[in-house]
């Protein structure tokens, strides 16, 4: 029989091995955590239904863990490891965090990647150590940026007299570069620099880019034409809503997101076109499918991934949104 007090000290131990996430699993499965800055946002449950497929292929658990602020991601990956999970992937809130979330994992004995956005130590710098799977962001900028000036061409548009709206979340590596990149393509097709201007966004949603979108429009009435982007499909949207509650209509507005879920889908689906013109489709099979399995492998076999790996974009419009997201679901 055992005292009270090593009984205790047993349930002690075993509740911190399970803590410690050094237990089996009841059932022997993998289990894998996906923690994602904003789960309500398209891109990121697109991300979690192909990594949820993964998980029906490879048979393992996936665990779903929406974490806005540092505090929640903490407290996941200490959930994860109560839960026996052997590794993650994530999309932190901050990047910053990165030097945080890479101990945190190391305590639990966790496996971590990261995807879309990159972590960074105390430094600045990319945190090598932590394989990551992001989007050629200034390539993919540069597609947005040239899509909307041929648009602009295509409808005659005075150069000299159209304004560019440059919706910006600089902290973040990938949304700077996006956006830098459009800006590079358009100023190089010859837009004048002076006629760039930025709108800083605080939150990456639709609210957050009509918000810094509004009083920039505002200020240039003189400028009937504008060019919208930035670094996802929802940011570009709360601008091109901004641009219609002032007046400005279809015709004068070319807005190019990032992104092409639901959000770009459901402006796509409507009769009457808007001003949201394209959007560069993302691989939310890559992001939540591949990485998952990535993270599967190096668990079951211990292969690592590799370090850095970038994912393209193909241009979506109201023409071809039904057959390319058809092709990314097949
Ligand atoms: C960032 C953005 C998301 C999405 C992903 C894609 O995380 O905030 O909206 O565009 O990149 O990589």
């Amino acid at each position: 029989m055992f005292s009270r007090r090593q009984f205790m000290a047993g349930t002690t131990a075993a509740t911190a091995a399970a803590l410690a996430g050094c237990g089996p699993s009841r059932d022997g499965r993998v289990r894998i955590g996906f923690v994602v800055k904003q789960p309500e946002e398209q891109w990121f449950q697109s991300e979690w239904r192909f990594a949820g497929m993964a998980a029906r292929d490879k048979g393992f658990e996936l665990i779903r863990i929406g974490a806005a602020d540092g505090d929640r991601v903490l407290t996941a990956i200490d959930n994860l490891a109560a839960k026996n999970a052997s590794g993650f992937v994530i999309c932190a809130p901050d990047p910053r965090l990165g030097t945080a979330i890479e101990q945190r994992a190391r305590v639990n004995d966790l496996k971590v990647m990261s995807v879309d956005d990159r972590l960074i130590g105390p430094d600045g710098k990319p945190i090598d150590s932590i394989p990551h799977v992001g989007i050629s962001a200034l390539a993919i900028g540069r597609m947005a940026g040239e899509t909307a000036i041929a648009e602009a061409r295509r409808r005659e548009w005075d150069i000299g007299r159209t304004g560019v709206l440059r919706i910006a979340y600089d902290s973040l590596e990938t949304g700077r570069d996006r956006t830098m990149g459009a800006r590079g393509a358009i100023i190089a097709a010859g837009l004048p620099p002076a006629h760039v201007f930025d709108a800083p966004q605080r939150t990456t949603d639709t609210e957050g880019g009509f918000t810094a979108a509004d009083p920039v429009l505002t200020r240039h009435p003189d400028l009937r034409h504008w060019i919208v982007t930035g670094l996802n499909d929802e940011a570009v949207l709360g601008g091109v809503r901004a641009a219609e509650g002032l007046g400005l209509r279809a015709d004068s507005v070319i807005g190019v997101g990032i992104g092409g879920s639901g959000t770009a889908e459901a402006e796509f689906a409507k009769r009457q076109p808007t001003g949201f013109f394209a959007s560069i489709l993302l691989s939310p099979r890559k992001h939540g499918y591949d990485t998952s399995v990535a993270m599967y492998e190096w668990i079951v076999r211990g292969s690592r991934p590799p370090s850095l790996v970038y994912t393209d974009g193909k241009l979506m419009t109201r023409d071809n949104y039904r057959r390319l997201l058809a092709e990314e679901a097949a």
